[in-house]
């Protein structure tokens, strides 16, 4: 491993776990995993070192992909399949992980612990969710990530994956199991297609369209960030003040400062958060409110989310584009699907709403915040959709409570960063959450915002429009994603004497 801070080398990449850049599989399954004692739980992780993949092999697969579709060869003629592993703080506690006091108090308290911040609230509140986690009696100390470009596949790596949680004597959480598989076109259950913007991050990863390449220190820990300040290293967090002059700007939480014990380096955390989608809820709140504004409801949608269903921006296409059903992306625009930016042009948001979804997540130079503090924020989102396909005949879900099982679908939301505070904490309850972010009375983010029941979205169609809650968290945690000689070392029952 290079002692560079600057960004990964090709040792860096061999040490990195790959999900970080991003396993890209259409089927992927995640389970959950408990150790009984000290020494299982460190021949978990041992047997998990040799069998994690790592960012290089992932970067040089996904290379390969995107150049064999650019020939219009088929890519699935060299299918993969891949593996990952992260630890909750309970887990890194049970063995004997170094310096583990030292981690950041959000990751050691995890996402259940931290509900009232994040707005999780009645429906979205932990005593509904259906993963269990670090609050219920029986505490999940590892996930195993297993992703393949096809279903066989997936079944022989996960069957290989068991035989060593088998024969480190762990036990598997089985019927709990998270099961993601893409649906055509690479849409969500909303109809939208999802893993367009991704940040470019220096030395790791290059997205299409991603615009200036972001520090590896907001994503990886051991490296500078934005500030040039080492990610895991001894500062206050975060600095990055007020901006005066903007009001309701929101000022972060002053944060005490943590340094992470070496062996954190090339690490990164990662945020697992179930979320269930009312599809039904959602188009028939689109088609009624539509009709009223006397609007149509695919222009409705598109405000909501901020693109369209193919993926084109309304900041390039403000009018429906032709054959966007069919999820064809004009030819002019393929390449241009992440080129954009708000000011001035849209300042008022009259194109994309200032609290449409990708508006609240990505600001990008929206002012507040500005393109700069925007940067410190970005979220290396690494998510997949489960659960079955919306049907119209269906019924409708409950007011509050659980859907039927073969009702129940959305997104398995992951996310990789640096400083999960600054990262996923910071976007889901300081903009997404907020009616006040960009500007006082923007409104909050329509499909994701969490804490109340019927979010302010207003449009210069309606200024007082109100949404509701389609979206409501029912599990998910923080975990770390550790080097792969961290696994080694971890799993090596010396280390914990
Ligand atoms: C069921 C829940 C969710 C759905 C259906 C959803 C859907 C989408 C879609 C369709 C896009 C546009 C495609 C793209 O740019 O990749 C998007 C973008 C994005 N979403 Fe979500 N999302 C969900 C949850 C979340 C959560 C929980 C967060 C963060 C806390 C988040 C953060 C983002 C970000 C940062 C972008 C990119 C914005 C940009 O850079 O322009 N999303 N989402």
């Amino acid at each position: 491993m290079s002692a560079n801070t600057t960004r990964p080398e090709h040792d860096d990449l061999l040490d990195i776990q790959g999900n970080v850049v991003g396993f890209l599989k259409d089927h992927q399954r995640f389970l959950f995993i408990r150790f009984p004692d000290l020494a299982s739980g460190q021949q978990f992780v041992a047997a998990m070192a040799a069998e994690v993949n790592n960012a290089e092999e992932i970067r040089s697969y996904n290379r390969r992909y995107s150049e064999m579709m650019k020939r219009r060869e088929d890519p699935l003629s060299e299918p993969a399949d891949w593996v990952n592993v992260a630890l909750t703080a309970a887990g890194l506690e049970l063995i004997g992980a170094p310096g583990i006091e030292n981690f950041p108090e959000a990751f050691r308290d995890g996402m259940a612990a931290r509900a009232q911040l994040l707005g999780d609230v009645d429906d979205s509140g932990p005593s509904n969710w259906v993963r269990t986690f670090t609050h219920g009696s029986l505490p999940v100390h590892a996930m195993v990530i297993i992703a393949a470009d096809l279903p066989d596949l997936l079944e022989d790596r996960t069957s290989k994956v068991r035989e060593l949680i088998q024969g480190a004597g762990v036990l598997e959480d089985v019927g709990n199991a998270d099961e993601g598989n893409a649906r055509p076109g690479g849409r969500e259950h909303f109809g939208f297609k999802d893993g367009i913007s991704q940040p470019n991050v220096d030395g790791l990863v290059t997205s299409s369209g991603g615009g200036t390449a972001i520090a590896a220190g907001e994503f990886l820990i051991g490296y500078e960030d934005q500030d040039g300040r080492v990610s895991g290293g001894a500062v206050a967090q975060p600095n990055h003040p007020t901006q005066p002059g903007d009001p309701g700007y929101p000022a972060p939480a002053p944060v005490p400062p943590v340094q992470l014990p070496a062996w954190a380096r090339n690490g990164s955390f990662l945020v697992y958060r179930r979320l269930r989608q009312n599809v039904g809820g959602f188009q028939s709140f689109v088609a009624e409110t539509a009709a009223r504004l006397n609007m149509p409801p695919g222009l409705l949608a598109a405000k909501i989310l901020g693109r369209w269903p193919s993926g084109t921006p309304l900041e390039h296409v403000p009018g429906r584009p032709p054959g966007d059903e069919a999820g064809t992306v004009d030819p002019a625009l393929t390449e241009r699907l992440n080129d954009f930016k708000y000011q001035p042009h849209d300042a008022d948001g009259h194109l994309t709403p200032r609290a449409a979804h990708i508006r609240k997540a990505n600001p990008r130079d929206s002012n507040p915040a500005g393109e700069e503090e925007t940067r410190h924020h970005r979220l290396l989102r690494r998510g997949i959709v489960y659960g079955p396909d919306f049907h119209e005949a269906e019924p409708t879900y409950p007011p509050s409570g659980a859907p039927p099982v073969d009702q129940d679908r959305g997104l398995l939301f992951l996310c990789y960063q640096a400083d999960i505070e600054d990262g996923f904490e910071f976007v889901q309850t300081k903009w997404i959450n907020s009616p006040d972010f960009p500007s006082t009375g923007d409104g909050m983010d329509p499909i994701v915002s969490q804490s109340t029941a019927d979010p302010p979205f207003p449009i210069p169609a309606d200024p007082h429009l109100t949404t509701q809650r389609w979206v409501v968290t029912t599990g998910g945690d923080y975990l770390f994603s550790p080097s792969i000689s961290a696994l080694r070392a971890l799993g090596d029952n010396r280390s914990a004497s």
